[in-house]
């Protein structure tokens, strides 16, 4: 081979390259540092990046109290069992550095705790450096977690709905009840109703009889407006695919107060029903496409053996057309799963994942930690599903492009 040629190639190909490297980039970038964050403690991701776990950080306050507190305290703050500073109901009592202050003035035995000297500069000036050994007593009484540690508690935060100040785990080692609001440490938290496990479930519920009902109606809609003959067929069709059109907010209104006076307001048939209505002038068009583009050949010389239409869509147009069903169905799956304002309006008893995320967050937006967690748990199914089918997703989607 030419090296001219060779080099000439590779100079072609950079520029797109280069920009699918940059796509990639994009993507992948603020996904990783979220899937970093909702590994790291609540402190954590309030007080550093995510990008720092890659470095080793140096501990706050953990020079401070080796010079000044481990030589009576011990570097693990235990060595004085009456002033235990990994305890944290002794720390508990020192909130405040100028608490520790006041505390470290008063002598003990009749020495100075901790000679004013010692420690530099003026009290006031010392503040600060008792800021950082208080940081470091609070992480020794927290046991002992030291530079970055990754913790799962995000996402047990987000399952059970914790909306404390401090995390599920913690209270609960702690016996904190009153922090829970209502849980109470039992596997039955994991059903609470603000949390995303009850949410998952309803989730599940709304999208895996919606995904079903969509593919197998437009299976039946595309066998018979491809290969049934009846009166105005291609009008039907027409009117169909213009259906598309019609945007799924204007519905919203009348639906919703259709449902509530046949009393069907927030029932998940309410949902299933809107779902599958929105969802099938799609599915039908390209299932029709798929369907339609089949050889009519083998379709002929099933009807000679005088199979029926049934026998023939059962055994024929079913099993072939499995890629355009898959990739329907993983599109569908994602619509409705990834749908915030249907679910919203129609089924408000039930929150599905999307709402109870938007739940989960307090109003001053100060535990938004948990929302990391609460991401990735609500796509872990979609997830499953997509690489489950994703082989047959490719070829599906070039489904309707080929002519028959
Ligand atoms: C000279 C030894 C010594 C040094 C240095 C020292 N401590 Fe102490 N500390 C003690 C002793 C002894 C006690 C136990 C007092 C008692 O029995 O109540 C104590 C108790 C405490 C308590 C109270 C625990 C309680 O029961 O409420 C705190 C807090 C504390 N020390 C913090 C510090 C900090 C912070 C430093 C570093 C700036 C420090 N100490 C340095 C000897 C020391």
């Amino acid at each position: 081979m030419n090296p001219l040629r060779t080099l000439n190639r590779i100079f072609h190909a950079l520029p797109i390259n280069l920009a699918l490297i940059i796509m990639c980039v994009l993507w992948i970038v603020p996904t990783l540092g979220l899937f970093v964050t909702s590994f790291r403690d609540r402190e954590a991701v309030r007080t550093t990046g995510w990008w720092t776990i890659f470095t080793p950080q140096p501990v706050v306050g953990e020079t401070e109290y080796t010079t000044y507190c481990a030589s009576c305290h011990g570097a693990k703050g235990n060595a004085l069992p009456q002033a235990n500073l990994s305890d944290p109901a002794i720390v508990n009592k020192y909130q405040r550095d100028y608490q520790l202050l006041a505390y470290l003035k008063q002598p003990i035995n009749g020495q100075p705790h901790v000679q004013n000297p010692a420690l530099p500069g003026n009290p006031n000036q010392s503040l600060p450096i008792l800021g950082k050994i208080l940081v470091y007593m609070q992480k020794l009484s927290s046991g002992g977690a030291k530079g970055p540690s990754l913790t799962l508690s995000n996402y047990v935060d987000a399952l059970v709905g914790y909306k404390g100040t401090n995390s599920y785990l913690q209270d609960c080692a702690s016996g904190n009840t009153a922090a829970l609001l209502g849980l109470n440490c039992t596997a039955s938290d994991l059903t609470s109703p603000a949390g995303m496990g009850i949410a998952m479930l309803n989730s599940i519920i709304v999208t895996v009889p919606v995904t079903l009902l969509v593919i197998t109606l437009a299976a039946f809609a595309a066998y018979a407006f491809a290969w049934l003959d009846f009166k105005g067929r291609q009008w039907l069709f027409a009117i169909l695919v213009g259906l598309q059109i019609v945007p799924l907010q204007m519905a919203l209104v009348p639906i919703s107060r259709l449902y509530s006076a046949v009393g069907m307001q927030s029932t998940f048939l309410g949902i299933w029903l809107f779902h599958v209505g929105f969802g099938l002038p799609y599915a039908i068009y390209l299932m029709r496409n798929f369907i339609g583009s089949l050889p009519k050949e083998i379709f002929e010389s099933a009807y000679l053996d005088g199979a029926n239409h049934w026998k023939s869509f059962t055994t024929l147009a079913l099993p072939l057309s499995v890629p355009a069903v898959a990739s329907l169905g993983i599109y569908q799956f994602l619509w409705v799963w990834n749908d915030f304002l249907v679910a919203k309006i129609f089924l408000t008893s039930h929150p599905v994942l999307t709402v109870q995320i938007t739940n989960l967050i307090d109003p001053r937006g100060s535990n938004w930690n948990i929302l990391t967690g609460a991401a990735f748990l609500s796509f872990i199914i979609p997830m499953v599903v997509f690489f489950a089918f994703q082989r047959f997703f490719v070829r599906g989607m070039l489904a309707g492009s080929v002519k028959g």
